[in-house]
């Protein structure tokens, strides 16, 4: 009875910001990602007689569970009817609660490993639906490619999963180049900050009544492989996230300088003809959205900024999969 499941992380084009539903993370609104090739997190569930249930992430046992991580593995024992112990490992190639949707590729592939290795067959859709309970983001993160969170309208939640728009193979040379600015723990989580942003910010209702629009284009820009249309949208997407973050009490705030100076200079190079986008999730770091062809002048034009620390380029990935390598 044991599994390993290999995940990518993915970015959000269209945000997802707020829940209508704590328990079953069930999301107001529908969001739009791409998975990202190279931006994983492997993990290896194995039922047996140890002594309790543990977890094991980038070699420290986990203390603080911010996400309920335990909780996740024990929904699925129950779902099961396994009554023995879960030894979990689990390591992601990159840093852990900085914005880079290190929840995403973990809970993808906890649920995949875990369901696997309780002999529970299920198809894409009931590991999305499963993932989501564990993270909203890691709906997303079952499928490859470009994907869309249906919100659903259930109260169960049974219509509230994400789908494939487009495999990775329609646009392989859309790329997102993540700058990282800060390497530091996130101050505020985005299970904390959406919970306050939806219970305070004047502006959440104006979040909600533009995104339909924003998904639609997002869509249309995706299918006809429109980059100037999906990249202006997703901009003024995560701008339009952030403007609900600022405006809760207390302000949140995760921009640091050097997001602002990358946003910036995004804007001056694409007035001179070098066309990218940015967008941010819930940390400093700034994701550009870009093309193959334009990546490495791109890249050389980054790393003159002083506070950019180091780039990750990912080209659309595939989703969760499992794999013969075991981690213990
Ligand atoms: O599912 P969570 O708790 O990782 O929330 C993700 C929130 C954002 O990254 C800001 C947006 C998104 O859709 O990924």
């Amino acid at each position: 009875m044991k599994a390993t499941a290999i995940a990518n992380a993915n970015i959000a084009l269209i945000k997802y910001w707020g829940k209508r539903n704590k328990e079953l993370i069930l999301p107001y609104n529908s969001s739009i990602s791409m998975t990202c090739d190279g931006l994983w997190t492997k993990t290896t569930v194995e039922f047996g007689d140890y002594p309790e249930d543990s977890i094991v992430i980038n070699d420290e046992e986990l203390k603080k569970d911010e996400k309920d991580v335990l909780g996740h593995v024990q929904r699925i024992k129950k779902t099961a009817g396994i009554t023995e112990n879960a030894k979990v490992v689990s390591e992601s190639n990159f840093p852990v609660a900085a914005g880079l949707a290190s929840s995403a590729s973990g809970l993808a592939a906890l649920t995949l490993a875990t369901t696997a290795a309780a002999k529970m067959n299920m198809d894409s859709k009931q590991l999305s639906i499963l993932a989501r309970q564990g993270s909203g983001s890691a709906s997303r993160s079952i499928e490859g490619g470009f994907v869309e969170w249906l919100k659903g309208e259930k109260e169960g939640g049974e219509d509230s999963y994400a789908v494939q728009l487009a495999p990775k193979e329609h646009w392989h040379d859309f790329r997102m180049l993540a700058c990282i600015v800060s390497e530091s723990k996130k101050a505020t989580s985005s299970r904390a900050g959406m919970a306050q942003t939806v219970a305070t910010s004047p502006y959440y209702e104006g979040w909600l009544g533009s995104v339909d629009n924003d998904l639609e284009n997002m869509r249309k820009g995706i299918a006809e492989k429109d980059f100037t249309l999906v990249g202006k949208t997703a901009e003024a997407n995560a701008l339009k996230m952030h403007a609900t973050m600022m405006t809760t009490k207390p302000a949140i705030i995760y921009w640091q300088p050097a997001t602002v100076e990358v946003m910036h200079s995004i804007i001056k190079w694409r007035e001179e003809g070098l066309e990218s986008y940015f967008t941010m999730d819930a940390g400093p770091q700034v994701k550009i959205l870009c093309l193959k062809k334009d990546i490495d002048e791109i890249i050389k034009n980054i790393m003159e900024l002083e506070g950019v620390k180091k780039t990750i380029v990912c080209k659309p990935g595939d989703g969760v999969q499992l794999t013969q390598e075991h981690l213990f």
